[in-house]
């Protein structure tokens, strides 16, 4: 039996995730109005996957008998200075999304709850490719490339 913490804790990632979604159409807004539209694209992916993870959470609240809380989401940014803050930004979100699960990992041990536990675990082995593929982009951008040539590097291992 799950335990109030932890369900409370899962419709807070819940809310993050879809919240996640939002951020990831801000910048794909971004992009576009950049002319930028492979990275619109790329964030338009990445804001669907957000909703996948946000569903994946909503769907095992539902099997173990809890709750689900919708809360309201907070406006997000669809500006940025520049290509390359915004994949900061993004990177900087997936390691706190990291942190979050671990969280919620060394909860569910703490409670010996292996059950949300092994939940678990697809988050933390999807925060692993999160993290190396935004921390790859900064990278890119941060070298200097053109968005516009990095674009073409998008489909080619730039991301996965
Ligand atoms: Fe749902 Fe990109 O973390």
């Amino acid at each position: 039996m799950i335990s109030q913490t932890l369900k409370d804790m899962l419709n807070e990632q819940l809310t993050r995730e879809l919240t996640a979604s939002q951020q990831y159409l801000g910048m794909a807004a971004y992009s576009g109005a950049q002319n930028l539209e492979g990275w619109q694209a790329f964030f338009e992916r990445q804001s669907e996957e957000e909703r996948g993870h946000a569903l994946k959470i909503f769907h095992f609240l539902v099997e173990v008998g809890a709750p689900v809380k919708l809360s309201a989401l907070p406006e997000v940014k669809s500006e940025y200075a520049s290509l390359l803050e915004a994949t900061q930004a993004a990177l900087a979100y997936e390691q706190k999304v990291t942190r979050e699960f671990q969280a919620m990992a060394q909860a569910a041990l703490e409670e010996k709850d292996h059950t949300t536990y092994q939940f678990l675990q697809w988050y933390l082995e999807e925060q692993i490719e999160e993290e190396s593929l935004f921390g790859r982009l900064v990278a890119l951008l941060e070298s200097g490339l053109n968005p516009f040539l990095a674009e073409s590097l998008l489909s080619k291992g730039g991301e996965k």
